[in-house]
């Protein structure tokens, strides 16, 4: 299991590489990633989020765990708006506008490629952890004002709960 990092963290506004050899360290990775979604109680996960910059995300929906590497958007349709958290901005929710059907592709663990529709929750996890590897958060649509409120109570929040670690804080 990995820890979370936790904005502001500047490892999650930068960008995620391909990650262009699946070998078993890699695996190894994107199981611990996996492991660490389901010990925070999370429904996704970038590897952004574990401080690894490589494109990589699982997902746990009603389909089961989805582990995806290079993921891409290739269509969006429609609009949906819908409250969403993140597992790297505790306590708080904000409602984003995302495409309300998508269809996806990139490839498994296996290297075998996937491409498929999705719609509803699955869609708007799948662009949430995208967003991720684009160093995108929930916050950016909110205000500047807002943005800064959140991140001077997070700040406060991690030295609280971390007061004999060091490694989430700014
Ligand atoms: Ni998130």
């Amino acid at each position: 299991m990995s820890e979370i990092r936790l904005y502001p963290d500047p490892i999650l506004r930068q960008k995620s590489l391909p990650l262009e050899i699946i070998d078993s360290k890699a695996k190894e990775m994107i199981d611990d990633m996996a492991r660490t979604m389901y010990l925070y109680k999370g429904i996704g996960l970038a590897a952004s989020q574990i401080g690894i910059l490589l494109r990589a995300i699982v997902v746990n929906s009603e389909y089961g765990l989805m582990q995806m590497i290079n993921p891409e958007i290739l269509e969006s349709e429609g609009e949906n708006a819908g409250e969403e958290g993140c597992l790297s901005l505790p306590d708080v929710e904000v409602n984003v506008t995302r495409g309300s059907k998508i269809l996806i592709r990139g490839i498994d663990l296996d290297e075998k490629e996937m491409e498929f529709e999705a719609s509803g929750l699955l869609a708007r996890i799948f662009q949430h952890e995208i967003d991720h590897l684009e160093g995108k958060l929930i916050i950016d649509n909110l205000s500047k004002l807002k943005r800064d409120l959140i991140k001077s109570r997070l700040k406060k929040r991690g030295r609280m709960l971390n007061s004999d670690k060091t490694s989430c804080l700014v």
